[in-house]
């Protein structure tokens, strides 16, 4: 039997096909606690105050994020040096999205990326095959190329009006700097040297795309990602918190330095042998990097450690340690062993403190605090990045706040020395 298909059926764009509609970032935002012209206002560091409770605790907040903050800046996935074969892929998660990362070099764009979903109804997607790689859905078995185009569809023969060019898999923006990999769902992102602009330049002679990945770590913490944030940016807490870091650290020269899109901090060693100097380097300092708003960068020689925190719940995240390490520091395994341990003492030292002020954020006492001038600013500057996401997705909005009712500093040139 055939049956004719009703006007009504032939007219009718499939949704994938119609221009993406994505609900308005600021609908997220509307309701939400504590979220006002009075909250958003940026004022000088001495005189400011941190951002409220409610935004650490409530969930409202936490879906918010990964619309405004998470579906619009670059997100970390990993280093070149993880793909060797055409067709090895890294599989994960932004913004609760879950992206494939494919390497595909035979075909001239040598890292795509995609939503790991399957076109025919949302199956997860993986690469397969020896010689000739292709993407299999893990549900029916529809197949794509490395490219993303519709390959193969089992059992198809007498459905009608379909168009395998309709159903390649949805492409997501990807970019490389110094090795490292990024995706950003975004249609209109900003370009990645203009988030990192300034840093291969002051880390030099080190660079991180010849560093060679060795081990990735990964905790899960009782607390919102911006309480694991606040803390990284930091060394406030380091003399109480870490004292033994606080040994090898010189904190008096410790200083905090911000771009529009990162922090830095950094300290030179005391003298003598600590941790790092046995993987090779000068023992000279390190540089802690902060690109905002979820990304960390450790360098000292020899040795290069991200971070990327990922917010799974109001009171709940993930912190992704990768470990590289430069050619000749990886034959050093038992200084490796002894520095990711040291590594590994800090973060428990961090993640207890993290989880106890989480709970003293939801208490019925505390709501917003202060910061010290001299050790705060990274913190400081990281709320204003923060305040300012929100702030323009509500202008963008028009509905919430115009851009003048917000006091403003300029974010972009705080410099605080420790010594100041
Ligand atoms: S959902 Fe992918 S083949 Fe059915
Ligand atoms: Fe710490």
């Amino acid at each position: 039997m055939t049956t004719t298909p009703t006007p009504d059926f032939i007219g009718r764009t499939p949704v994938h096909m119609a221009e993406m509609t994505v609900p308005p970032s600021a609908a997220y935002l509307v309701d939400l606690p504590d979220l006002t012209a009075e909250t958003l206002a940026v004022d000088p560091l001495p005189r400011a105050f941190t951002i409220p409770a409610s935004w650490y605790t409530d969930p409202g907040y936490h879906e918010a994020d990964q619309h405004v903050i998470f579906a619009q800046t670059w997100q970390y996935v990993g280093h070149m040096d993880q793909f060797k074969q055409p067709g090895d892929a890294v599989y994960t998660h932004v913004a609760g999205n879950p992206i494939l990362v494919i390497y595909d070099p035979e075909a001239g764009q040598v890292i795509r990326a995609f939503y790991n979903v399957c076109l025919h109804r949302a199956g997860p997607l993986t690469v397969r095959g020896d010689k000739r790689k292709v993407i299999q859905c893990g549900y029916h078995g529809w197949t794509y190329f490395l490219n993303g185009m519709l390959r193969g569809v089992p059992d198809w023969d007498r459905v009608e009006l379909f168009n395998k060019e309709d159903y390649s898999l949805r492409p997501v923006n990807v970019s490389v700097w110094q090795g490292l990999i990024f995706v950003n769902l975004s249609p209109n992102p900003t370009p990645i040297e203009t988030v990192f602009a300034g840093i291969e330049k002051r880390i030099a002679p080190m660079r991180l795309d010849t560093k060679r990945f060795y081990r990735r770590d990964e905790y899960e913490l009782a607390c919102n990602w911006k309480v694991y944030m606040d803390n990284y940016l930091e060394g406030y807490h380091i003399p109480i918190v870490h004292p033994d870091l606080n040994r090898i650290l010189d904190y008096r020269q410790y200083v905090t330095e911000t771009a529009p899109h990162y922090s830095l901090q950094t300290s030179p060693f005391q003298d003598g042998d600590n941790v790092y100097s046995s993987l090779g380097g000068d023992g000279s300092g390190a540089f802690y990097y902060t690109v905002f708003p979820n990304f960390m960068l450790n360098i000292v020689p020899g040795r290069l450690q991200t971070n990327i925190v990922v917010p799974l719940a109001a009171d709940r995240c993930q912190v992704i340690f990768d470990y590289f390490y430069d050619e000749h520091v990886l034959a050093n395994e038992d200084a490796i062993l002894e520095e990711i341990r040291y590594s590994d003492m800090v973060q428990q030292e961090d993640v207890e403190i993290c989880e106890q002020v989480q709970r003293g954020l939801k208490s019925r006492v505390y709501d917003q605090g202060r910061f010290s001038v001299k050790r705060e600013a990274g913190v400081y500057h990281f709320q204003n990045l923060l305040k300012q996401c929100y702030r323009a997705e509500l202008v963008e909005d028009g509905t919430a706040l115009t851009e003048d009712q917000g006091r403003k500093t300029n974010v972009e040139s705080i410099s605080v020395a420790a010594d100041d």
